[in-house]
């Protein structure tokens, strides 16, 4: 060897394969992404995305159905191809997924498990295609808390026992990185709870786990980032706190007779202000200040008002207002049209909070 080669490729030589994969780049993040795209004919379901998503903790990837969650988690895991960008996954490029495959687990979908046999013995005969030991058996079945149940057959099983049979399968190669694709669908308020403390429990044990889902508020308490995407880009990237931080003030008011909406929402307008239609009540686009204004502007038309109240959007409203309550199954071209409609239902997102008569 030549002296003066740089020494990680005379360590690459003596490693063998599967010591390679443990000694795999530190990188302080888990999944990177640069200008990722992935389109399948003329529909580009994630369109240039970029995206850093460091290690540790629980990192929701929400988005309404459509909006190529599993799309992207797909091309994370090495199962499809981007047609343009790259990606890595704890450091090491997409184009090679059996160098991180050993360190990370992923629940797709509903996992398909022999009905007839028992939890303990699908999750025994997938151990063993892997190489691994029985003892990771036992572990991963007490780490999901199917203690006591795992003789049972699958067919036997509930929809949240299947989830979590589906999450003790991934964690077989005991992962530092675990993808889970909507492991909360289809599951009872209690369900979607008992999974919650699972993620948080996988995280304190010092794992990333990505969790996807189509409902924030179905994840939201187990998460310590989120990343929200629509029609296939980042929409938002961030804390909690973050999040929150961006909800709307406005003044939700309510004439006395319904007849009176159309004459006060056109006055309002004509004062200066922002405003959107929430069914049987108008939306301001203003905060507390405001509302003796708008009281005088109702009537000084000889309008009523049966409701005038300063509030603040919740997490919820602010993830609807970012991501628009259209069906995201549509195609990229329809994408376009629908976009401006869903901001314009609950005001621009940017710079409502200063909105006032001036806006
Ligand atoms: N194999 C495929 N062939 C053609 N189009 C596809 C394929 N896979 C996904 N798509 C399209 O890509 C877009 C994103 O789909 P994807 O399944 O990634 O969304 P999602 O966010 O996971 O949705 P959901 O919440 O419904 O699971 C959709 O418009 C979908 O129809
Ligand atoms: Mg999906």
């Amino acid at each position: 060897m030549a002296a003066g080669r740089p020494a990680r490729l005379d360590c690459e030589r003596v490693l063998t394969n599967s010591e390679r994969v443990i000694t795999g780049p530190i990188s302080p993040y888990v999944v990177e992404t640069r200008g990722l795209t992935r389109a399948f004919g003329p529909l580009v379901a994630i369109d240039k995305l970029t995206l850093s998503i460091p290690r540790g903790g629980v990192v929701g990837l929400v988005g309404p159905n459509g909006s190529g969650k599993s799309t992207l988690i797909r091309m994370l895991l090495g199962l499809i191809r981007p047609t343009g960008g790259s990606a890595e996954v704890l450091g090491i490029p997409t184009t090679h997924p059996e160098r991180y495959a050993g360190r990370v687990g992923a629940l797709i979908e509903s996992p398909a498990f022999l009905p007839t046999l028992s939890a303990r013995d699908n999750l025994r005969s997938l151990g063993q295609l892997r190489g691994l030991e029985d003892a990771r058996v036992a572990a991963v079945i007490d780490a999901v808390g199917l203690t006591g149940r795992e003789h049972e057959p699958v067919a036997r099983y509930s929809l949240g026992m299947k989830q979590r049979l589906g999450i003790a399968a991934a964690l077989l190669p005991s992962p530092d990185l675990l993808i889970l694709d909507e492991p909360t669908n289809g599951l009872d308020p209690a369900g979607i709870v008992e999974i919650r403390g699972l993620l948080r429990d996988l995280a304190a044990e010092g794992r990333t786990v990505i969790v996807s889902s189509h409902l924030l508020g179905e994840i939201e308490a187990a998460c310590d980032m989120v990343v929200i995407i629509r029609f296939g880009e980042v929409l938002f990237s961030g804390s909690i706190g973050d999040l929150l931080a961006r909800a709307v003030p406005h003044v939700e008011v309510t004439p006395e007779y319904p007849d009176d909406m159309d004459r006060l929402a056109a006055t309002l307008v004509s004062s200066g202000w922002r405003i959107a239609n929430q069914g049987d009540e108008l939306h301001v686009a203003a905060d507390e200040d405001a509302t003796c204004d708008i009281n005088r502007a109702a009537t000084s038309i000889g309008v009523t008002l049966r409701k005038l109240v300063a509030a603040q959007e919740d997490l919820e409203d602010v993830f609807l207002r970012m991501t628009g309550t259209t069906d995201g199954e549509l195609a990229r071209g329809r994408a376009a049209q629908a976009r401006p409609e869903a901001e314009s239902d609950v005001f621009a997102a940017a710079g409502a909070a200063s909105l006032g008569t001036d806006a």
